[in-house]
């Protein structure tokens, strides 16, 4: 949070299937699984590309969460199917050590292509669609805090488990940098 680059709005993606294109997506994936992150944003690895990678089988970020699938989404496009929104914390790889309390809405349909140009379309609500917003408001340069509607709700992850609002990060989570 501070880098310029992570305040801009991306550009759409022109050509799939290409090994660019491939190689920023097998980045992204390393980059994630290497910061144990639900998703991440091209902006992110500092390429101003509208690309995201989400997903996982079991996150020990987020050990309530159920299973999101395992996606390379270019261009991705969302509409809230409803006016519903719901709060949920939220962290950020690029916001590291704090969370957050985040209005989204609940269920969404997002649409884009997969790294080859097959589109994809799904209906998804819940923690899925939580994901999905936040890895593409960084394609627009927005980090979830200007998305909070409570600074009271905002905190570092220490001082968040301490107090009980959070609970304690599994013993592979270092609370310092998550
Ligand atoms: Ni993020």
């Amino acid at each position: 949070m501070g880098d310029p680059r992570l305040r801009l709005k991306a550009a759409e993606v022109d050509l799939f299937d290409t090994p660019e294109l491939h190689a920023l997506v097998a980045d992204l994936w390393e980059t994630m699984a290497a910061e144990s992150g639900a998703g991440l944003a091209a902006p992110q690895v500092g390429v101003p590309l509208r690309v995201v990678v989400f997903g996982y089988q079991e996150n020990p970020r987020y050990p309530d969460a159920p299973p999101v699938p395992e996606t390379a989404l270019v261009n991705p496009v969302i509409e809230p199917l409803d006016d519903v929104m719901e709060e949920g914390w939220e962290g950020c790889l690029s916001v590291p050590g704090l969370r957050g309390l985040v209005p989204r809405y609940t269920r969404i349909r997002y649409s884009g292509h997969d790294p080859h140009g097959q589109s994809i379309e799904r209906e998804v609500d819940g923690f899925h669609a939580r994901v999905v917003q936040h890895e593409c408001d960084h394609l627009d340069g927005i980090l979830y805090p200007q998305r909070m509607t409570d600074l009271a709700r905002f905190g570092f992850i220490e001082e968040l488990v301490a107090s009980g609002t959070l609970e304690a990060p599994l013993p592979c989570e270092d609370p310092r940098d998550p």
